[in-house]
Formats: structure tokens, sequence, C-alpha cells
């Protein structure tokens, strides 16, 4: 993925700017030509010399911004660029770019570059969890920003938390996982790809639901990817706290009942079809008009439930040549011979095997890990990445089956 990649490295100011010297090195090492832009604050912590003399390259800096010598270096910088990597990134540097700001070298050259682009935040962990910071970073990802977990461990400020810049070799060994931007190669230009996301609530009384852990961040990251592949992308969606990506349909939709409804109309009108929601399997018999009350004898409350319809299995009768299903399984054991038999059962083309049952991929992280199983009998697994990188991962698969099914 590096072999020869122009990259642009976007340092910003943090008590990690010193690493970014390191990363710069590694890149090299893992071929990719290295060009850097240095903010004001960076400038502080390390200076332009010490990368000139790693990348051979003028270093951009706001002091050589804007001279009056006839060079645009940004625009001609920007173009350059193949994949623009802002590290380590910190939070006013992600607040610049989730914002479209265009007051620097540094911004304007992102602004400007239409390269697949990579964020690696560094900050105090306050600073990470604080709601802008999150803001900026869920309107990054909809912008098609693949932007990496900090790491949780010692920070500068002699306490613990989430906001540590990632060690230089596992920014490298994450950025050659990344697939290539599919809307580069056009991958998914004119098809239709229809993808739920999110847990389902089934309605005891007018106040309270049955429901599961999903955050609904997967499924939101494999629509972002399918749009940024150039498809036409509806995003059904259950309750989630996520922010829908640029450019794609938004139905929500809260039991299974109405996901089934939702999915069953637009089905026959799909290309792809890709399950990510975290279907409940259950649903209360009936649901009560008003709030459950307590009385003096109802010491405990019997529920009785009866099985939701299955999606994917409804959907396995209708389907025609050339349609592409993807499942996901969620499994907290024997992953892969549930997956498979899953796949199986609901005639899939790829099921996405997901081991929740690990606290560092599991339905509330950041992070996943899945094994594409495909009918054939073949596995791939892929590495521990965010969520965008493993979505892109997913449409890369499903470009690629497409391809063969025509
Ligand atoms: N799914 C579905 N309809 C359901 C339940 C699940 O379409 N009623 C889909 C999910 O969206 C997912 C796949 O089926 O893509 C597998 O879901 P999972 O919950 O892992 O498996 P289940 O089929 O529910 O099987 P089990 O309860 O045995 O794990």
């Amino acid at each position: 993925m590096l072999q020869d990649k122009h990259v642009t490295l976007t340092v910003s100011g943090s008590v990690a700017s010193y690493k970014a010297a390191a990363l710069a090195r590694a890149l090299q090492r893992a071929g990719a030509q290295v060009r850097v832009v240095l903010t004001e604050a960076a400038s502080r912590f390390i200076t332009p010399a010490t990368f000139a003399a790693l990348t051979k390259q003028p270093v951009l800096t706001d002091a050589g911004w804007w001279q009056a010598d006839g060079n645009i270096e940004h625009i001609e910088l920007a173009d350059w660029t193949e994949l623009a990597l802002a590290a380590p990134a910190s939070a006013n540097l992600m607040a610049q770019f989730a914002n479209g700001l265009a007051n620097d070298a540094a911004s304007t050259t992102w602004l400007a570059t239409a390269a697949q682009k990579v964020v690696v935040p560094a900050m105090n962990s306050h600073m990470w969890a604080a709601p802008a910071t999150q803001r900026n970073r869920q309107q990054l990802i909809a912008d098609g920003v693949t932007v990496l977990e900090p790491a949780t461990g010692a920070l500068a400020e002699g306490y613990s938390g989430q906001g540590r810049f990632l060690e230089p070799d596992e920014i490298v060994a994450q950025l050659q996982a990344l697939p290539a931007p599919a809307a580069a190669h056009g991958d998914l230009r004119g098809k239709r790809v229809l993808v739920t996301a999110g847990g389902t609530r089934e309605r005891l009384d007018p106040v309270r639901f049955l429901t599961n852990d999903s955050s609904g961040k997967m499924g939101y990251a494999v629509a972002a990817a399918a749009q940024q592949a150039g498809a036409d992308v509806t995003l059904i969606t259950a309750p989630t706290k996520l922010t829908a990506p640029v450019g794609v349909t938004t139905v929500p939709i809260e039991s299974t009942q109405d996901l089934a409804d939702a999915v069953n109309a637009r089905f026959p009108r799909t290309d792809v079809l890709i399950m990510a929601a975290a279907v409940a399997d259950f649903q209360p018999v009936t649901a009560a008009d008003q709030k459950i009350k307590k009385t003096p004898d109802n010491d405990q409350l019997t529920l009785t439930l009866r099985k939701t319809p299955d999606i994917l299995q409804g959907v396995a009768d209708q389907k025609r040549p050339g349609q592409i299903v993807v499942g996901f399984a969620a499994e907290t054991q024997n992953l892969l011979a549930n997956g498979q038999k899953k796949l199986t059962k609901k005639h899939l083309d790829l099921l996405a095997a997901n081991d929740v049952s690990r606290a560092d991929i599991g339905f509330n992280g950041d992070n996943n890990q899945v094994t594409f199983l495909f009918p054939d009998g073949h596995q791939q697994q892929t590495p521990v990445a965010a969520k965008p990188v493993i979505a892109g991962l997913l449409i890369e698969q499903v470009a690629g089956l497409l391809n063969t099914k025509k």
C-alpha cells in the first residue's frame, strides 16, 4: 500500500510531535515518498530542519506559506499527495479539518487535496473524550476520513487515559492494511447498496424496550465505505448516537419488524444487501399500551417472547442472480464453525464473523477484527483495525464478488 506512495505528513503540536520523525522514517522504510507540513504549534516542539534532513524535501510551514515568490506551495503539495496523513493530530487540528477551515499551511493543504486521508489523534484523555472532539471525529468519519483510535496508557500529564499517540510501527501497520480508496477505482459506481445498522428495539410498553449492545458503528462505517466507492447507498438504521455519512439516504427504524419491512420493500431494487444490524431474535408477544405498573402482588413479571422473522433467511428466497447478500455473525464462542453454519443456512455470498466476547473488538468498541467466510469454504482474517478500515476491506470483497458474478 505504501510502496512509492506520495505521503504528505501533517504534524501538529503535541508532546508526541517528536515521534513524527520516527514515523517519517518508518513510512520511508515501507517505500513511501514523504513530504511534511508543520503547524505553527508543531514548530515549537520539533524543527522543520529535522524533517527536511530526513525527507530531503522542503518542509511547508506557516513561515514559508503564501510568499510573494509566485509559488502556491500548499496547492502544489495537495496535488502531489496520494495519502494525506495527519499524525500526531491535535484536538485543534481535528477541529480545523472537521470544519473545513483554511487558515494556515496545514489546513489549506488538507482541504485542497482529494487524496485518501487518515488522522492519527494524540491528545489529553479529557480533550479526546470532550463532546466537541468526538463530534469532530464523527464529522471526519462521515466525510470519508479514516480516524485511527488513540492508544490507552500513561499520558504526559502523569495519569492514564485514552489519547496516546500510536507507535510509528503500529501506524504503518494500520496504513498497510488500509484498502485503496475504492472510489478511485469506481468499484461500486452505479450499484445500489442497502446497509442495515444498530440494535433493533422490541417494545414492552411505551417507555421500555428490549435491545442489545450494538452501537451501529460498524454498519455506519460500511455505509460510508460503500458511498466512497461510488455506490448509491441506503442505510436502514435502528436508533444510534451516530451521524449518518454525508450523501447516504437514511431510513430510521426501531423494531425487527420495521427492519424486515424496510429491507423487503427495497431488496428487489438492491444490488448488494449488507446486514450489519444486530437484530433481536425475540420480541414480546404483546406490547402493553400503557406503562406496566408495579402492583402489590406482582413480585415477578414473566415476559413471553416469540421469535422475530429472520430477515436474511427471508430474502434468500427472493434473491436473483447477481445480487450479493452479506451477513455478520456476532459470536461469543466457536466463531468460525458457527459463522460457516450461518453462511450456508442463510445462503450468503459473504459473512463477516466477529468475536464479540473480546473486549478490544466487541460490540461497542472502535476497533474490530473479522474473518471473512465464503461459500466455497475459504476464509480471510483481517488485522485488528479501526472499524472504517475493516469496512473498507469488506467493501473491497463485495466489489470483487460483484465482478466475479458479472
Ligand atoms: N439476522 C437477520 N434476522 C434476524 C436475526 C439476524 O437478518 N432475525 C442477520 C443479522 O443481521 C446478521 C446475521 O443474520 O447479519 C447473523 O446474525 P446473528 O445474530 O449473529 O445470528 P442469528 O441468526 O440470530 O443466530 P444465533 O441466534 O444462533 O446466533
